[in-house]
């Protein structure tokens, strides 16, 4: 991992519980805007992703509950977290007896959020920086995909890599509170949690997210 993305996420955080997953600590953000502002500064470029891997996603909290109950999913299992963000869901993964854990991002910053929060979690997660979508489908058992459906660019791309996935056998979890672009009606949903965000990044500080399978027939 780069020092200087590291540094930057260790300046712009704190390091503290994950609402409703107290065993998993993250480097976390209180305020979206002003982060956002240090990060075009910091990469000298205006047009710079949000902060997204600085904040625990109602998509990815739902998966990483859903493990924490139904550990089996991924137990003894290899697991691929696509768009991870933190790292939440692969260290929730890895927490929950996964063999392996896969991150993958595409923003540098991620990429370091990812290694700084495996290391608080004593969690060894791999990570890609790398845009898988236009690759095969990984080797893995499980492929988890928290809050990828806010854009519609992405959940365009992001539904047609899950479902070959699922055609190579590969179980796909999805976790979600609701978004735009989620294509319901090929999803079947296993479960749903209240959890806890931040008016920072939704609406709401409480939302329901929920679950899904990408089922055969998808
Ligand atoms: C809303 S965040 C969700 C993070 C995490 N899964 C969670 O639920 O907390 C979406 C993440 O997708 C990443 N992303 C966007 N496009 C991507 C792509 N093509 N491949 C991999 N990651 C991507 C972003 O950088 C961001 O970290």
């Amino acid at each position: 991992m780069a020092a200087a993305p590291r540094a930057f996420v260790l300046r712009h955080t704190r390091l503290r519980p994950v609402p409703g997953l107290e065993q998993i600590r993250l480097h976390l953000a209180d305020e979206v805007l002003p982060l956002w502002h240090a990060v075009q500064l910091e990469t000298d470029d205006p047009d710079a992703a949000l902060p997204y891997w600085a904040f625990a996603w109602a998509g990815g909290l739902a998966i990483a509950r859903h493990l924490a109950a139904h550990p089996e999913a991924v137990a003894g299992r290899r697991v691929f977290d696509l768009a991870s963000g933190s790292g939440l869901c692969a260290i929730a993964a890895l927490r929950a007896g996964a063999s392996v854990a896969t991150a993958s991002d595409i923003d540098g910053l991620a990429v370091a959020a990812i290694g700084l929060n495996a290391r608080a979690n004593a969690r060894r997660v791999t990570v890609v920086r790398r845009d898988v979508l236009d690759d095969e489908p990984p080797s893995a058992d499980v492929i988890l995909a928290g809050d990828c459906w806010y854009d519609g660019r992405l959940a365009a791309r992001v539904m047609p890599w899950l479902r070959r996935a699922r055609e190579r056998g590969i179980d796909v979890l999805v976790g979600d509170p609701g978004r735009r672009y989620l294509p319901t009606d090929e999803l079947v949903e296993l479960a749903r949690y209240e959890v806890r965000t931040t008016t920072e990044l939704e609406d709401l500080e409480q939302k329901q997210a929920r679950v899904f399978a990408v089922g055969p027939g998808a």
